[in-house]
């Protein structure tokens, strides 16, 4: 190709999409980013990540002021739930971060288009812009990053307002008075929590006999322990048959997911969260022969190409796990490697957290994989109940769970469920990354008192030598 507009077109602007433009900027590319909305972000700043933590906190603040503060001895009276002024916070959050992202664009030099993409062909990306006017932008490289979209149920029709998803779920007007949640995962449990302490009865309807699929068992049977006590309750095990909606509500016929008589469960508003899906419609790519693997998502090799050489795809529309922060670091990883470094991003070592109260995090292997795949290994557990900064603060619910390679003592995985676990897991991900014995994370100085030294211990108690237990 002899004139191109930009060395990369990138299409999608959200955390796989404008990371990548960043960093090729950066590398000295000129970048266009192609997106549909004006905000950048994509779904997880946008109807994601972003305002779902935002409304997690408020709603752990107003469950915090109706029942936690008593016990510090702060009285506080007339607690009232103000769910407007709670969205517009949410909205201002997601508003000014959006900003940022075009900021951090613009400042890089990268052109924002705002506009639906679409590959005409090779090098060649067309942008119809929201006023139907167009625009075609000539491209070295062509990347995708348009992610994902919740998957629907058959013989459910989501209306964002009755039946809802996940976006639904983070603006509905006032709080449900029954919620019933199809799966728990992680935008069921978190999405269920926060109307649950915003006054909602939560029931949460899961075809499997446990949540959190894909988390390790114990941590997700603790967890779900503990849910339970916050007031969720678990239909596990059990499929929804059919749902009646009418201007009365909604009735959901369950069943055992096994087959059998099942019971019916009445709900203002149903939240369907079973899962997400590729999201790449419109762009082309059935034309151009871009090849999918059986679930519909792109296939790549080690340089994140697909099937058709200079186009290129990273995030949730690619295998992995669906999660913002694997989207950036593979969008980080495919432009240095197309800018003649080396890039690679290893599943194993993607850190996934759910930000119920208490978190839910976890790294590398579970139990249930080394088991499945016969490695030997040794456990250390540690309880948050012998913490003492967890002891300050009441927040005593969990666990640590190290795994570690019987032979080696290499750390194979780590589980937490507790006290701000989604940001302990940083210390196993560099644990796991340079090849940490639980002896090296058991002899690393832990700060005192802090949580983190739930992390030690657990990695003593692999040896059988925790200190505080
Ligand atoms: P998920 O895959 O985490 O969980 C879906 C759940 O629905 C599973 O437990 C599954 O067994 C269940 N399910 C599937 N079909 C069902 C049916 N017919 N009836 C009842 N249950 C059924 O998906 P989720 O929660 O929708 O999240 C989508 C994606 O977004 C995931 O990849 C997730 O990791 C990501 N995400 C991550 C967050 C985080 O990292 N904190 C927060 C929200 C979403």
């Amino acid at each position: 190709m002899t004139e191109v507009d930009f060395d990369l077109v990138v299409i999608g602007g959200g955390p796989g999409g404008y990371v990548a433009s960043l960093r090729a900027a950066q590398l000295g590319m000129s970048v266009a980013c192609v997106d549909l909305r004006e905000s950048l972000g994509g779904t997880c700043l946008n109807v994601g990540c972003i305002p779902s933590k935002a409304l997690l906190r408020s709603s752990e603040l107003f469950a915090e002021a109706q029942h936690g503060l008593a016990a510090h001895g702060v009285k506080v009276g007339g607690v009232e739930l103000d769910l407007a002024a709670m969205m517009a916070r949410k909205d201002d959050v997601v508003a000014k971060l959006g900003a940022g992202v075009g900021g951090l664009l613009k400042k890089a030099g990268v052109r924002q288009v705002v506009g639906k993409g679409r590959i005409a062909g090779a090098g060649l990306v067309d942008v119809e812009r929201p006023d139907a006017t167009s625009e075609s932008l000539r491209a070295r490289h062509i990347l995708i990053a348009t992610g994902s979209e919740p998957t629907r149920l058959p013989g459910l029709s989501v209306d964002e307002k009755q039946i809802v998803t996940s976006t639904g779920a983070l603006a509905l007007e006032r709080v449900p008075e029954r919620l019933v949640v199809i799966g728990a995962g992680a935008i069921g449990l978190e999405l269920g929590s926060v109307w649950s302490r915003l006054g909602a009865e939560v029931t949460v309807v899961e075809i499997l006999d446990h949540i959190l699929p894909g988390m390790d068992r114990e941590i997700g049977k603790a967890a779900q322990r503990v849910l339970r006590k916050q007031g969720l309750r678990f239909e596990l095990a059990t499929k929804v048959a059919s749902v009646e909606a009418g201007p009365a509500g909604v009735t959901l016929q369950t069943e055992p997911a096994a087959g059998g008589a099942g019971k019916p469960l009445e709900a203002e508003v149903v939240l369907v969260a079973v899962g997400r899906r590729p999201f790449t419609e419109g762009l082309g790519l059935e034309e151009l022969g871009v090849a999918r693997d059986e679930r519909g998502f792109l296939q790549v090799d080690g340089a994140y190409q697909t099937s058709v050489p200079g186009i290129f795809a990273v995030g949730d529309c690619v295998p992995g796990p669906m999660l913002a922060h694997k989207a950036e670091e593979e969008g980080v990883a495919c432009v240095e490697t197309l800018a003649g470094q080396r890039g690679h991003v290893d599943h194993d070592r993607v850190p996934s957290v759910v930000y119920t109260w208490p978190e839910i995090a976890s790294v590398g292997r579970t139990q249930e994989q080394l088991e499945a795949d016969g490695i030997e290994f040794r456990t250390g557990k540690f309880p948050f109940t012998a913490n003492s900064r967890a002891r300050i603060s009441g927040e005593t619910d969990g666990m640590v769970k190290i795994l570690a390679d019987a032979a080696s003592d290499r750390v194979l995985g780590v589980h937490i469920l507790g006290p701000l676990a989604g940001d302990l897991i940083a210390e196993a991900v560099v644990a796991l990354e340079f090849g940490a014995s639980a002896e090296d994370i058991a002899r690393s100085c832990h700060a005192h008192p802090s949580v983190s030294e739930a992390l030690k211990e657990a990695a003593l108690a692999v040896d059988g030598r925790a200190l505080h237990i």
